[in-house]
């Protein structure tokens, strides 16, 4: 005796399919007719006791009745997933996805503003390599071979032992000065390098800005008016600059220069180490011997020279208290700008 009218279910089967709207109305079908309590699993289950005659026959349109209904569910599911167009159902109300826009590196940023600064100051911004010998980076700057402020750099050699990269982008006055005659107001930024140990404010590369000022009459107190506005547009408030006598071979006097601390204004806190003072760059006036590596008339001519450290720049522009996060490429770091 057959307990289950195949037919019946069929027709069944075919109504509850024509009746579901969506995906989740064709699941509760698949396991009405599947799931462990299905239908169609329920009339499986009953084949083991049933005679050999009925068994055959019964089995044959159960397994014919179970594709009819897979295929069934099949054919909507497709029809449900399908984006049928015009039909396409649109949510408003979800959150819309944000589109990531690429920016510019914080050094670049830095970069492009000091540049800005010195054009409208009437600069000509000049490059030179990042590989030189030694006579740009050294000799022509005062700094013979064998002479002891050869250790003020430390240096990647190149294997030939006479070329090197380029330690500052003090090489760039030389080039510039043995193509052009004063007057002549330059600026020179670009990447150095240091055979050194890293730390928190030491990379083995970091970005430099070369100025150099030659005139009839050019004198530090230029140098002290131009730095200072400098320095002031830059950091969109007003910056006071003092200097301190300091050693660089190429400049006679040579000075350090201090701005006035922008986290207390100059009245002393953590920052500045209570001094109200920051140590920013190097300057002085171009020592005769550099003009004389230049062919240019050093009792004619005179000016000043100074480099500044970019990375320092962006670190105290934007607080950041790690050099090396600049070319970290590490993504945390680089988004908040
Ligand atoms: N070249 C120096 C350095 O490597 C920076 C510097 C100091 C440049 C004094 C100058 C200068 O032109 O006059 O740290």
């Amino acid at each position: 005796m057959l307990k289950i009218d195949l037919k019946k279910l069929k027709i069944e089967a075919q109504k509850s399919l024509k009746s579901a709207k969506n995906l989740k109305d064709l699941d509760g079908v698949f396991r009405s007719y599947f799931g462990k309590k299905g239908e169609i699993t329920q009339a499986f289950n009953l084949i083991k006791d049933m005679s050999k005659e009925v068994r055959a026959k019964f089995g044959k349109d159960l397994n014919n009745l179970k594709r009819f209904i897979e295929k069934s569910i099949e054919g909507k599911k497709a029809i449900f997933t399908k984006v049928v167009p015009g039909k396409e159902w649109l949510d408003v109300t979800a959150p819309g996805k944000k589109l990531s826009l690429g920016h510019l590196h914080p050094l670049t940023v830095t970069i492009r503003k000091a540049i800005e600064i010195f054009q409208e100051m009437g600069f000509t911004v000049v490059e030179g390599p990042e590989i030189e010998n030694e006579f740009y980076n050294f000799d022509a700057l005062n700094v013979p071979p064998d002479h002891p402020a050869r250790d003020l750099w430390d240096t990647f050699w190149l294997k030939d032992g006479k070329m090197l990269l380029r330690t500052h982008t003090s090489p760039v006055q030389i080039h510039y000065m043995e193509k052009n005659n004063p007057p002549l107001r330059i600026i020179a930024p670009g990447r150095v390098f240091r055979y050194e140990a890293t730390d928190a404010s030491h990379d083995v590369q970091f970005y430099h800005l070369e100025g150099l000022m030659v005139g009839k009459t050019i004198s530090v107190a230029n140098f002290i008016a131009i730095i200072q506005e400098f320095f002031s547009r830059f950091f969109g408030k007003e910056v006071k600059v003092r200097l301190r006598p300091s050693y660089f071979p190429f400049v006679e006097p040579g000075f350090e220069v201090d701005m006035s601390c922008l986290t207390c204004g100059g009245l002393g806190c953590s920052v500045c180490k209570k001094t109200g003072w920051l140590e920013i760059m190097g300057a002085g006036m171009v020592h005769p011997n550099v003009y004389n590596a230049c062919a240019i008339n050093s009792k004619e001519w005179q000016g000043f020279a100074f480099g500044i450290g970019l990375d320092r720049l962006a670190m105290m522009k934007y607080k950041i208290n790690d050099i090396r996060l600049f070319y970290s490429g590490d993504l945390r770091f680089l988004e908040q700008f």
